[in-house]
């Protein structure tokens, strides 16, 4: 009995380093297709889960601004902007949800959420990529507009 706890706890002791390096998504997750993208009810349920486990962290527009994300170094990404969402495959969300982020907050929810849930997730945070796309594109307008303005005076 006690060699085979002292088995276990060897396997464990092993494991930590092996995912210490893994800290990035591999590439493969870049060749995994979300099985419920674009189904409008998977969206819907993918905002339910959301705003039941993320928004706490994120905020329940995911702009990482929710009320525990107060004090959290690095605070949590902005899933709403158009830094992570659209710069990412699906892949790679649903990867990181899973596995969380080794040295932030980030929580892993692999044994939390079903494989469905959190594809539902990725299919809802992707379904709000055109309106961030367009807030960002306006605000980068704004921005180029004013350049010149100020650079005039
Ligand atoms: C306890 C707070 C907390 C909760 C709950 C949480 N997150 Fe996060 N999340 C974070 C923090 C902190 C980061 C790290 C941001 C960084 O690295 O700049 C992060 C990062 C991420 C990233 C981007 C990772 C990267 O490498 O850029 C994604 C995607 C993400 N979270 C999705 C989710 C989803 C989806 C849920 C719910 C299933 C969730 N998070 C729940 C705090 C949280």
């Amino acid at each position: 009995m006690r060699r085979a706890c002292a088995a276990v706890l060897a396997l464990c002791l092993a494991a930590a380093p092996r995912g210490a390096g893994a800290e990035e998504p591999p590439e493969s997750v870049a060749a995994m297709r979300n099985p419920v993208a674009g189904d409008p009810a998977a969206v819907r349920r993918g905002q339910g889960l959301f705003l039941q486990n993320c928004a706490p962290c994120h905020g329940a527009s995911a702009d990482g601004k929710g009320p525990g994300a107060v004090g959290l170094r690095p605070p949590p990404a902005d899933l709403a902007g158009p830094d992570v969402v659209p710069k990412h495959p699906d892949g790679w969300i649903y990867w990181r949800i899973a596995n969380g982020k080794r040295g932030t907050a980030m929580p892993p929810f692999a044994f939390s959420l079903s494989e469905q849930e959190r594809w539902s997730i990725v299919a809802w945070l992707r379904s709000l990529r055109p309106a961030a796309a367009g807030a960002a594109q306006a605000a980068s307008t704004t921005e180029a507009g004013r350049a010149p303005l100020v650079a005039a005076h």
